[in-house]
């Protein structure tokens, strides 16, 4: 499936590279040289796409992205000037619409950069009925894929900006690394974890890319479980914790994973009048999730759809029950995240990064 996933990014890639290369040969300079060789032309138009072969130091996915909205917005820039002509009775020139599609796509993706590796803080605020002393901070993170947006360094500074929020506790929601984390990236974001300061420690659960999906990354899951545990790391596998009499966390296996236990099963037996949060990576459980005895459940795993349009498309084929907010279904508060990175691709459009603050207040 992979294989053939490439294929088709590649065939995109040399597509929209040679559409692309067609429109840059209408500029009015390069049009000038074919007078002089039609080859040096073509060469000169191509050269103009080499900036673009910059993105392939991060990776093919990223090249093509850029290439598809390169597109796009030189098929909408033309649909425009074929409007003004009709308007105005007068041609607009090719060099216009080419500088034109060009100034928006750089100007679209430098936002996605940026809203992909800045990372912003979302607040959200719930009420219980339930007795947990007061009030409860939880920071969820999720989707960290260490090594795209993040280094294992980065992520230890992020780490010290959520020490500065006073939590009770930090929750991960999955993804932390992928297959392309290296092994030093991954060490480091492990140990920064160690130096979370919160009342009640960091509590984790995997996502679909943990494990990793082919062989060829420098760690196993194993050896991912036994950094996190080295540094006081609470590794939810299918389990539930009561943490100091106050609160149940119940962390969920991966939806992607063998034999992994139902919501009712897994919070069976649980002491409903305490205050219960599940960890779920993937949010696509709300149903079953609803009609437990759960308070709050928190997942990622939608990247808040990353790329425009892609979440809507994961709604509409009921992929994801939600893919960014929070809603209540049956007294239960649900938070997707958008996640503090996101897989392969180190642009987000029409969402951004995040930690989430989640307050719970006692009424
Ligand atoms: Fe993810």
């Amino acid at each position: 499936m992979w294989f053939a996933l490439l294929t088709v990014l590649w065939a995109l890639a040399l597509a929209g590279l040679f559409y692309m290369t067609v429109r840059f040969h209408s500029f009015g300079f390069i049009r000038r040289l074919v007078e002089k060789s039609r080859l040096l032309s073509w060469c000169a138009a191509f050269g103009l796409l080499s900036p673009l072969a910059l993105f392939l130091l991060f990776n093919i996915y990223t090249l093509v992205i850029v290439l598809l909205h390169l597109v796009i917005f030189t098929a909408l820039v033309q649909l425009a000037a074929r409007a003004l002509r009709a308007l105005r009775k007068r041609p607009v020139s090719p060099n216009a619409v080419n500088i034109t599609a060009l100034c928006l796509t750089a100007v679209y993706v430098g936002c996605g950069f940026f809203a992909a590796f800045h990372v912003f803080e979302t607040d959200y605020s719930f009420k219980t009925d339930k007795n947990i002393g007061g009030s409860l901070r939880i920071v969820e993170i999720a989707d960290l894929h260490v090594g795209i947006t993040q280094t294992g360094e980065s992520f230890a500074r992020q780490i010290q900006r959520v020490n500065a929020l006073d939590p009770d506790a930090v929750m991960i929601v999955g993804d932390f690394v992928d297959d392309d984390s290296s092994k030093e990236d991954m060490l480091r974001a492990c140990e920064a974890l160690g130096e979370v300061k919160s009342t009640y420690g960091v509590y984790f659960v995997l996502g679909n890319h943990d494990d990793g999906y082919f062989n060829y990354r420098e760690f196993s899951g194993s050896e991912l479980r036994r950094q996190l545990a080295a540094h006081n790391v609470v590794v939810l596998e299918d389990e539930a914790v009561l943490v100091d009499g106050r609160f149940y966390v119940v962390g969920r296996l991966d939806k992607s994973m063998l034999n992994r236990k139902s919501a009712a099963e897994i919070t069976a037996g649980l002491d409903e009048s305490i205050y219960t949060v599940i960890l779920d990576h993937q949010p696509n459980d709300y149903a079953n999730e609803a009609e437990t005895c759960a308070d709050l459940v928190l997942s990622g795993h939608t990247h808040g759809g990353h790329i425009f349009p892609a979440g809507y498309i994961g709604l509409w084929t009921g992929a994801n029950d939600r893919v960014y907010g929070t809603e209540n279904r049956n007294g239960v508060d649900f938070v997707v995240t958008s996640g503090i990175s996101g897989w392969a691709l180190p642009i987000k459009t029409g969402t951004f990064s995040e930690i989430v603050v989640i307050d719970v207040t006692q009424i």
